[in-house]
């Protein structure tokens, strides 16, 4: 990757400190470093720190002394820095600076900046845990988020304060890492990214009839499988969307294919196979149902009642052995194990790659992620990477996947093979 220039937002906490290591790691991914600190930042560790690390000038105030050389300079910085850099990384985020971010308050440099700037932004927020937890903290945290803005997860550990919990700054390199990945994602031609691929994309929950009346289903809502198909048409792609019954509208351009069971999706999809290149199987379809399911409604009786259950056909399974040259993309939730849980199902099923979700925590899952939610947080789990995607809008972490597929493809290009479907 050619040089970027990267502006560094530091904020006033005690992992400061750490923002140095970041603009070693930083730099260590041939970046340049713009640093700008507030003023509570200054506190903790000394401009001359990262003008010695960075060998540029360090940034902090919005107005130079009155009558200084630098007063004209000063004055236009937040928006010189802010055209000059690639992308705008804010490590530590402090609790204060995300309040001021998601409410547009610019009363320093920093904030002025961030107002300004255009490109990419990442925060790696640090603080207390209760802080970290407080209503005030999770709904700006959600405006940054639905902003666009990545939000670099803090880690759970022992805090200066005490207090075992969330709140840790992530590792730098970490940081440094998602902030490479966001430049990645400022491709100016989007639109062409998928150009002349055809993806066959599943979603949303099957239905398994139990009587005319009455089914066996999960809470599968679809908005990760339709995000797809909407981020695969924005990058130029041909999108076939085999979806469950759901309640979204189907995204501006795909062709929808809706089906109820899983055996409908099985049909549908294998119906579209030919035409496709890549295949997304997003969809949470039942693994059992009830064969011979009566289709008038059961009536009620005092006797207990046992359903049997036959296993439906894993699509995701036979998919991989009919694929030939197309990409296969599989999903996988778990609750322990996650990447070598998806790693195995990634072997067995013959995919690509498979977005593996943790389902975890008191009633089955993460609060605010998985089903249902609007936010997602996956690992894409390859062959022989595995690369983690912090909480995110689906529509971003739709973007991640489909950058991971893209990459697959220029490992694997089409061929004049894989488009007659052998
Ligand atoms: N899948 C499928 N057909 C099925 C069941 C699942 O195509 N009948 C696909 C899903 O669309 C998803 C993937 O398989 O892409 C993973 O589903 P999951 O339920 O996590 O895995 P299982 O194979 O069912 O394994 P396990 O129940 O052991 O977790």
């Amino acid at each position: 990757m050619s040089t970027k220039n990267i502006a560094l937002g530091v904020g006033g906490g005690i992992a400061a400190y750490k923002s140095a290591e970041l603009a070693r790691a930083l730099m260590e991914r041939d970046c340049t470093v713009d640093v700008v600190m507030t003023r509570a930042a200054e506190e903790f560790i000394r401009p001359l720190t990262f003008a010695g690390l960075t060998g540029r000038k360090v940034h902090s105030h919005l107005f130079a002394t009155s009558g200084s050389e630098d007063t004209l300079n000063s004055a236009i910085d937040h928006i010189r820095i802010g055209q000059e850099a690639a992308a705008l990384v804010i490590a530590p985020a402090t609790a204060d600076l995300l309040a001021k971010l998601a409410h547009g308050l610019a009363d320093d440099l920093l904030t002025t900046m961030y107002l300004a700037f255009t490109g990419p932004v990442i925060l790696a927020p640090a603080m207390n845990t209760n802080m970290w937890n407080h209503p005030a903290t999770q709904t700006n945290l959600k405006t940054l988020r639905a902003r666009g803005h990545v939000i670099v997860e803090p880690d759970d550990g022992l805090l200066a304060c005490g207090v075992v919990g969330p709140g840790r700054l992530a590792e730098p390199v970490r940081i440094a890492d998602l902030v490479m990945r966001a430049l990645e994602h400022q491709q100016p031609d989007l639109a062409h990214l998928l150009h002349g691929e055809t993806i066959l994309i599943t979603a949303g929950p099957t239905q398994e009839p139990i009587d005319g009346v009455r089914f066996i289903s999960n809470r599968s809502s679809g908005k990760m499988g339709y995000a797809l198909a909407e981020e695969a048409v924005a990058r130029g792609a041909k999108v076939v969307l085999v979806s469950g019954p759901v309640h979204l509208r189907p995204p501006r351009g795909v062709t929808l294919v809706p089906v109820r069971t899983a055996a409908e999706m099985r049909q549908a999809v294998m119906e579209q196979l030919s035409e496709a290149t890549i295949i997304i199987k997003a969809a949470a379809v039942a693994d059992y149902y009830v064969p011979d399911a009566p289709s008038q409604k059961r009536k009620k009786t005092s006797e207990p009642l046992t359903l049997a259950l036959a296993p439906t056909i894993d699509i995701l399974a036979e998919l991989g052995t009919k694929k030939g040259g197309r990409l296969l993309i599989g999903f996988a939730a778990e609750t322990a194990n996650l990447i070598d849980e998806a790693r195995r199902k990634l072997i067995a099923k013959n995919c690509d790659m498979v977005v593996a979700n943790a389902v975890v925590g008191p009633n089955g899952e993460k609060p605010g992620i998985g089903f249902e939610a609007d936010d997602n947080e996956v690992v894409l789990v390859k062959r022989d990477e595995a690369i983690p995607v912090s909480r995110a809008p689906k529509r971003r972490i739709a973007a991640w996947i489909l950058d991971e597929v893209r990459n697959l493809r220029l490992a694997a290009p089409v061929t004049a093979q894989t488009a007659q479907g052998i």
